[in-house]
């Protein structure tokens, strides 16, 4: 299994500093940063577009001066053009909703050829089916552990199955393809998570929500290290 990664959402970040957030994050130990894009259409809320993605491609980068991976989570119907924006506003990895798209195989296909990672994105209650007919298209696999719309709810325990089921699907298919777990991710659950087969997490509320991000990104890998 390949290294775990922390994903900090900005979604619990604050809004008025972004660039200063999505930089104290980094120096926090962030391994990337998760780019929660909501329509008000596919989910009920509304959050930023490609502008902001493009406004905080420069500040996404470690004391080395190394590119952050922007990882976004787009929550949006229809999905193609908005993956496209996103790819040229310096999106990193780009993930989406099946449900979403009339055509998840070209969708993939686009993603990838625009530069980017593509990720499929799976709510609570959606099965992994279609992963059998596009596992060879995707980098990233992000199971939603909360229904998607909202930071701050608590983690949906029926995700853990998910994820041990979809482990054993990117095991046997011998490709490198990370798989991220959103929603509802704590220092102390964070852990089960990972024995549940995640490499890969996304924390909003757990990291933003509290003064020093240094000292919660310290004791989510003090748990993953375990
Ligand atoms: C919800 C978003 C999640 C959310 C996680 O739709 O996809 O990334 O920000 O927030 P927490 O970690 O607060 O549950
Ligand atoms: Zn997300």
């Amino acid at each position: 299994m390949s290294a775990h990664r922390i994903a900090p959402s900005i979604l619990s970040a604050d809004f008025a500093r972004l660039g200063e957030e999505v930089k104290n994050v980094i120096a926090a130990g962030a391994d990337w940063i998760h780019f929660d894009v909501m329509d008000n259409h596919y989910v009920p809320n509304l959050t930023f577009g490609p502008m902001i993605c493009e406004a905080l491609r420069p500040h996404a980068v470690d004391a080395q001066g190394q590119r952050v991976p922007i990882d976004v989570h787009l929550m949006v119907q229809p999905v193609d053009a908005l993956a496209q924006a996103f790819a040229k506003a310096g999106a990193d990895l780009i993930s989406f909703h099946p449900e979403a798209s009339a055509h998840v195989d070209r969708t993939l296909q686009l993603i990838r050829g625009a530069g980017c990672k593509a990720g499929l994105t799976f709510n609570p209650a959606s099965s992994v089916d279609v992963l059998e007919w596009v596992i060879d298209k995707v980098d990233l696999v992000l199971i939603m552990s909360v229904n998607p719309g909202f930071g701050g709810q608590s983690f949906i325990d029926s995700s853990l199955r998910k994820i041990e089921k979809v482990r054993k699907l990117i095991d046997a298919s011998g490709r490198d393809i990370r798989l991220e777990v959103d929603g509802g991710i704590k220092v102390d659950n964070i852990r089960r998570v990972a024995d549940a087969g995640a490499d890969t997490f996304v924390a909003g509320s757990a990291i933003f929500g509290q003064p020093d991000y240094k000292a919660v990104i310290d004791a989510m890998r003090a748990q993953l290290a375990r």
